[in-house]
């Protein structure tokens, strides 16, 4: 998927590796789709993947291994302790971090629960360019809290800034002045899952750790989306466009004083890790580690996931390979845009991000309208994206608290699917938009259960208006 120029056709992007295993996928009736929603509680988590065609629920854990990595897993070394898997793991994040120790866990979050437990006492503050669910939920166990810190760009959906994700570093200034002493660390999200895989620049990284130098406080940088993220500063500044992926991760790297990331993105495996060079730091989540996860040569993980997250971090040094989800997902955001279909621009990483305000401006927030839009997409696809919205978020004054985006995320596993898949996503949730004005508002069952994984229910008979429609249009295709 590098620079590839095209003869006779409008630029797409080219796969740089082919199937090896192939997972067999129908797509259900329209019928069933409706069926499916009302049995499991018009929520995407709850739909079964026996009930999908394409599954964009997320990238987390779901991104195809190469021959590579499986091959590497048949060679993991089980041990409780002192295993060569460790070893030949930690070596491989000294030479693309440059940090000397290493801890896995099972999962980014368990990184997140082991920083704040060592890191964050009540009554801290700690800054981020935007918040992240699992990240904020651990700090507040701690007695934390946390201050977003993004660009006034970053909440615009359509733009054409290239890294949204960015600082405002003159706020971050003022606030690090302000709390000095309240601040143990700093978060960088990079890129930023919840603005829509929106990037950050490499020298705005930069400059805010400078920031925090001055200031007393740690830099940490939870690098779950960095592959993406990579892409865009090699590709989106311009300082940076004759570096290679390697020397840009290397110059990020020794800024931060701490990364952590979900190998369920990062390394196209399963699992997680925290990797730094403070030793007294070191020892402290060492025993957090040992405590939640597990004896810290594993830290819960299986050790042939650790292999596979060894040469997943060589792949992510690859540009061909870093670039096939950007790509893929900016293909699928400009076949939507052909359609008017509203989706947040730039394209960033993870996956395809469309507005629910502007697709459903007629559901009012009280009825969930990314909820009911990722309904919608399912009765019109088969195919599950997720509800970036409110649903989950804490609520004031009857509106969601930080709701300043209600998004439907089509994500984009890397290396999984194909133009074609991608095409007749778009083709799908293009006709959808023009049949709009079917779609209608969801609820949650029961005031008690009232949770991202809970049941919910249409309002009214609108999904078997819109199926109907669907049969009108489509005839007997699926
Ligand atoms: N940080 C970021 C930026 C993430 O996107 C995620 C997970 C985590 C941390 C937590 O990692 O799931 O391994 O515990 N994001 C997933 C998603 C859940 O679907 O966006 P985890």
């Amino acid at each position: 998927m590098a620079n590839i120029k095209f003869f006779n056709t409008e630029s797409f992007p080219l796969e740089m590796h082919k199937v090896c295993t192939v997972q067999q996928l129908t797509i259900p009736s329209v019928e069933r789709r409706v069926e499916a929603l009302y049995e499991t509680g018009f929520n995407s988590y709850r739909l079964t993947t026996d009930d999908l065609y394409l599954d964009m629920l997320t990238d987390s854990g779901v991104n195809a291994m190469s021959n590579e990595q499986l091959a590497s897993m048949l060679r993991a070394d089980e041990a409780y302790a002192g295993s060569a898997t460790y070893k030949r793991l930690s070596a491989k994040i000294k030479e693309i971090f440059n940090k000397d120790y290493f801890l896995p866990v099972h999962q980014g979050r368990a990184c997140e629960n082991m920083l704040a437990r060592g890191l964050v006492k009540e009554g801290d503050i700690i800054p981020m360019n935007f918040f992240f669910g699992s990240t904020v939920n651990q700090i507040k166990q701690c007695g934390g809290t946390f201050r977003i810190m993004l660009c006034d760009e970053g909440l615009k959906l359509q733009s054409d800034v290239p890294f949204k994700g960015n600082f405002d570093l003159e706020k971050l200034e003022s606030f690090l002045k302000a709390e000095r002493g309240r601040v143990p660390f700093m978060r960088i999200e990079a890129g930023t899952n919840l603005i829509g895989g929106q990037p950050i620049a490499l020298d705005n990284m930069l400059a805010a750790v400078r920031l925090c130098k001055e200031y007393g406080a740690l830099a940490v940088l939870d690098a779950s989306l960095l592959q993406d993220n990579l892409y865009f500063i090699k590709t989106r500044e311009e300082a940076y466009k004759n570096a290679s992926i390697r020397e840009i991760t290397r110059k990020l790297a020794d800024a931060v004083d701490i990364i952590y990331f979900s190998a369920r993105k990062l390394g196209f495996a399963r699992g997680g890790g925290i990797c730094l060079n403070d030793s007294e730091i070191y020892e402290r989540l060492k025993a957090f580690v040992a405590r939640f996860e597990g004896f810290p040569t594993y830290g819960g993980m299986s050790v042939r996931e650790m292999e596979a997250i060894c040469v997943g971090l060589d792949d992510t040094m690859n540009e061909d390979v870093i670039s096939q989800g950007p790509q893929m997902i900016a293909f699928l955001c400009g076949e939507l845009q052909k359609h008017g279909v509203p989706v947040v621009t730039p394209p960033g990483g993870l996956g395809c991000h469309i507005d629910a305000m502007k697709f459903v401006p007629h559901i009012p927030y009280e009825q969930y309208p990314a909820g009911s839009l990722a309904c919608a997409i399912y009765i019109a696809s088969g195919s599950r994206g997720m509800e970036r919205g409110c649903i989950d978020e804490p609520w004031e004054d009857g509106k969601p608290a930080y709701g300043a985006m209600e998004l439907v995320r089509l994500a984009v596993p890397r290396r999984v699917y194909t133009v074609s898949q991608m095409r007749y996503m778009a083709d799908r949730v293009a006709w959808l938009y023009e049949h709009r004005d079917l779609i209608g508002g969801i609820k949650f069952e029961s005031e008690q259960h009232k949770n991202f994984f809970d049941r919910l229910t249409a309002v009214n008979d609108w999904p078997y208006r819109l199926a109907e429609q669907f049969r009108r249009d489509f005839g007997d295709s699926v």
